[in-house]
């Protein structure tokens, strides 16, 4: 069957794109001596995180404990968990995983640690901490070299806990000040620093300038979409992920109904300076997707020369690919035109 019979809307993998993605990741980490360390937030597939294991990544990077869990089961033998777990609805479902799995989880307070050491105890194994670090991003991170220190004491030699090194995301300019100010600090106390992860796939290029950066962790590299070439960091035909949607309705002259909206595209945006609205219509580059129901996507045609008719299918580039793949229960991956397969989305949805 051919990709455009399929029925709409749906998202379609070009396998050979994705092939090229790994590999080109995988070339860059190796020349530079960076460990990579993939984050399957983007895909949430299993075959694709082996796929990424077997072309030479360390371990891959999981944000939810669900999804770490599905990944644990796939076979997958290493994984960073790069986000807080706090409380004691955490301790038995990542100790469960912990029992799987090399484990370490990024952290930056104490209750995290806490909830880490209690996991450890129950599973009866080693869990590794990584103190995460505010790169100026503004989420979460502690904020000095100071507060890392008194972190990293409190997980280093503490019964099954190891302290592994540090974590940051996204890195900046601010990565390599704080990892200058850290150094001396933890040499001066004796603790180790074996991982410095830093990540992001629009500063993916630029890693190996980042001092003392040992692991890299990218998600979004293995689709590429919308925000990513708007980055600079991407081709368009480096883009491996597209939902194909149909027009259903032609209402005015300038307008027409897609059936893609939010529940199929998520509402997304993307920095001004890439592009205006929801997506980009490969076939109808100067349309735009001014705005999403549901299951509506109403899509402006004031500035295109041809207009598409009704019952016209269309490929767009989604703004934001990775939130894409948590809306949909299976992907359909395909080469040169063709299904290959569907595969569900396994790890979608776990938001826990
Ligand atoms: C902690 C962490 N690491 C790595 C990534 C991967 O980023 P990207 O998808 O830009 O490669 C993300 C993405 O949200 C993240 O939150």
């Amino acid at each position: 069957m051919r990709v455009d019979e399929l029925d709409t809307p749906v998202p379609v993998i070009d396998l050979d794109r994705v092939e090229h993605n790994l590999a080109k990741m995988q070339a860059y980490c190796d020349l530079h001596g960076l460990k990579l360390r993939p984050h399957i937030k983007t895909h949430k597939l299993p075959a694709f995180a082996r796929r990424q294991l077997e072309l030479g990544a360390v371990g891959i990077t999981c944000q939810k404990i669900g999804e770490a869990r599905v990944m644990a089961e796939a076979g997958c033998a290493d994984i960073l968990l790069t986000y807080p777990v706090v409380g004691a609805t955490k301790v038995a479902p990542l100790a469960e995983v912990a029992a799987r799995t090399r484990l370490t989880v990024a952290l930056d307070n104490a209750v995290a640690l806490e909830t880490v050491a209690r996991a450890a105890h129950l599973a009866g194994t080693e869990i590794g901490v990584l103190v995460e670090f505010d790169s100026g991003d503004g989420r979460c991170g502690v904020q000095s070299a100071d507060e890392a220190l008194e972190l990293a004491r409190r997980a280093h030699g503490n019964g099954p806990l190891a302290f592994r090194g540090f974590m940051t995301y996204p890195h900046g300019p601010r990565t390599a000040p704080f990892l200058a100010a850290a150094r001396p600090l933890f040499e001066a106390a004796g603790i180790p620093v074996e991982t410095v992860s830093i990540g992001g796939t629009p500063g993916c290029w630029d890693a190996h300038l980042v001092e003392g950066a040992t692991e890299l962790r990218v998600g979004t590299y293995i689709y590429h979409d919308r925000a990513t070439v708007g980055a600079g960091v991407a081709a368009p035909e480096d883009c491996a992920l597209h939902v194909h949607a149909t027009v259903v309705s032609r209402p005015t002259a300038t307008r027409a109904v897609i059936d893609a909206g939010s529940k199929t595209l998520s509402s997304d945006r993307v920095a001004a300076a890439v592009g205006e609205g929801y997506g980009h219509i490969l076939e109808y580059p100067d349309a735009v997707i001014t705005r999403l129901n549901e299951e509506h996507g109403v899509v402006d045609l004031s500035d295109c020369d041809t207009r598409p008719a009704i019952g016209e299918r269309i490929r767009i580039l989604p703004n934001h690919v990775c939130v894409v793949s948590n809306l949909h229960d299976a992907v359909v991956v395909g080469r040169n035109g063709t299904v290959v397969d569907t595969w569900p989305v396994a790890a979608r949805g776990c938001t826990r």
